[in-house]
């Protein structure tokens, strides 16, 4: 099939270097001409471990090319896809849904007459309608038919997670974008990854409903933890015990310093509205974004309590930046409020991040930023775990106790046990778990 993405970002690009990689010709469209051309130069303008490898492999087999001119970029298109950006809007917690009608106004001048239109971008309910409304508005002779595909892919694993979904979901009101989407996904058969043919309004809620329910699935552990801290439990076995359950299911029960990224908070605030506008409020959403963002700072509480209570002068070293391992993304990351607690609080911060130093250098004042969790060990009171990463899972204790001040270790993620650390003279606390 021939197929345009509209949007090379994050979804765009993954989708269209992976459906390229399914045997399709697709072409990737983008208004910023500065990165066609770095994507040209086999520059990926992403962090995505095996996406560079993917795009490479698919440009050199011709199947896989990029442009910036809309108009040559669908010209032989059976199927577009518009994967442009949907932020919260300033202000309202909305969508901003300027990026979708943009590309809607300018398709309705390029399309061919028949082509399946296909919304990827995450949508309130309702977008395709309108969308498919200002495509006739704008060329009355289109026969075009309009989908709702949303994605569900991670950043971090987004390659494995568009190969071998869960499911696809795939809105539709009319037979031919049904036989198009088909025909898009007929590579995911074998897989027997399942297509779920909805209406279109269904397939668009169906996205926030899931990103909403596994932040809300996040907070949930992430509440158990303090109550288990508390009591005397451990939210570990907790996640393991109710996990086992497959009424439950023991993925997103890992608690932390609170979810971040550029879909978890956007979306549940955006559902948030949405059902608003439907006068049927989604209470349960609302207390998990407010319990979401008063944690995220509640952080530095805990990294007080550590030192004694006092963060004026102290040194924090904090590993880690990024709202979760794998990405070089910042957004919504739970260590920028970390950051800022602590330095109200009088904090001196050092901090490493193995692929977010760049992000962090233009987003973050104020800091020492340093290169390895040595380097910003050197003469620190305590050092954090904010992210995850694998290279903070086999830390040398030994050389850290040398270079730090006192050894004390907060752990916001689980990733050491306690007798790891006491065998190594380290204080340690963790989320959810004794002291
Ligand atoms: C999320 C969804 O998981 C994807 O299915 C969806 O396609 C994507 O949003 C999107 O809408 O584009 P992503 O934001 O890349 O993906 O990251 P997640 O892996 O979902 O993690 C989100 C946050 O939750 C991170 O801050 C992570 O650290 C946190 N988290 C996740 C936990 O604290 N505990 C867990 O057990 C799982």
């Amino acid at each position: 099939m021939n197929i345009a993405m509209i949007g090379s970002s994050y979804v765009g690009l993954v989708s269209g270097a992976c459906l390229a990689d399914f045997g399709h010709r697709v072409v990737c469209v983008d208004k910023d001409q500065a990165k066609i051309e770095a994507l040209r130069q086999g520059r990926i303008p992403i962090y995505e471990p095996g996406l560079d490898q993917v795009v490479a492999d698919n440009v050199k087999a011709g199947r896989l090319s990029f442009t910036g001119d809309l108009k040559e970029g669908v010209a032989q298109a059976d199927v577009i896809f518009v994967a442009v950006g949907t932020p919260s809007r300033r202000g309202d917690g909305h969508a901003d849904m300027s990026f979708v009608e943009a590309a809607a106004r300018e398709l309705a001048e390029v399309v061919r007459p028949e082509t399946v239109i296909v919304i990827k971008s995450t949508v309130p309910v309702g977008t395709s309608d309108k969308v498919e409304h200002i495509l006739l508005t704008h060329n009355p002779t289109l026969e075009v038919s309009v989908a709702s595909n949303p994605e569900f892919l991670r950043e971090g694993s987004a390659i494995a997670d568009f190969k071998r979904p869960d499911r696809i979901i795939v809105g539709v009101n009319d037979e031919r974008g049904r036989a198009a989407l088909s025909e898009v996904y007929r590579p995911l058969y074998l897989n027997r990854s399942p297509v779920l043919f909805t209406s279109r309004r269904t397939a668009e809620l169906t996205k926030y409903a899931a990103n909403a329910f596994l932040a809300m699935k996040v907070t949930f552990i992430n509440e158990i933890a303090d109550l288990c801290e508390k009591a005397g439990a451990d939210v570990q076995d907790v996640a393991r015990g109710i996990g086992l359950d497959n009424r439950i299911g023991a993925k997103f029960l890992h608690a932390g310093p609170g979810y971040g990224g550029s879909c978890f908070p956007k979306d549940t605030t955006a559902l948030i509205r949405i059902a608003q506008d439907f006068e049927s409020p989604m209470r349960l959403i609302e207390a998990t974004v407010a319990v979401n963002e008063t944690r995220r700072r509640a952080m530095s509480r805990k990294i007080a309590a550590a030192v004694g209570g006092d963060l004026r002068d102290r040194t924090v070293a904090l590993l880690g930046v990024t709202f979760k391992p794998n990405t070089d993304d910042i957004r919504e990351a739970p260590a920028l409020a970390i950051v800022q607690a602590l330095q109200d609080a009088g904090a001196q911060i050092r901090l490493y991040d193995p692929a977010g130093m760049d992000a962090a250098r233009t987003a973050i004042t104020g800091v020492t930023f340093g290169n390895s969790p040595y380097e910003i060990a050197e003469g620190a009171d305590v050092l954090v775990i904010v992210t995850e990463w694998e290279e903070f899972r086999a830390l040398d204790f030994k050389t850290l106790k040398q270079v730090m001040k006192s050894p004390c270790l907060v752990d916001l993620r689980n990733v050491y046990r306690r007798e790891d650390l006491a065998r190594h003279g380290f204080r340690y606390f963790s989320i959810g778990r004794p002291d």
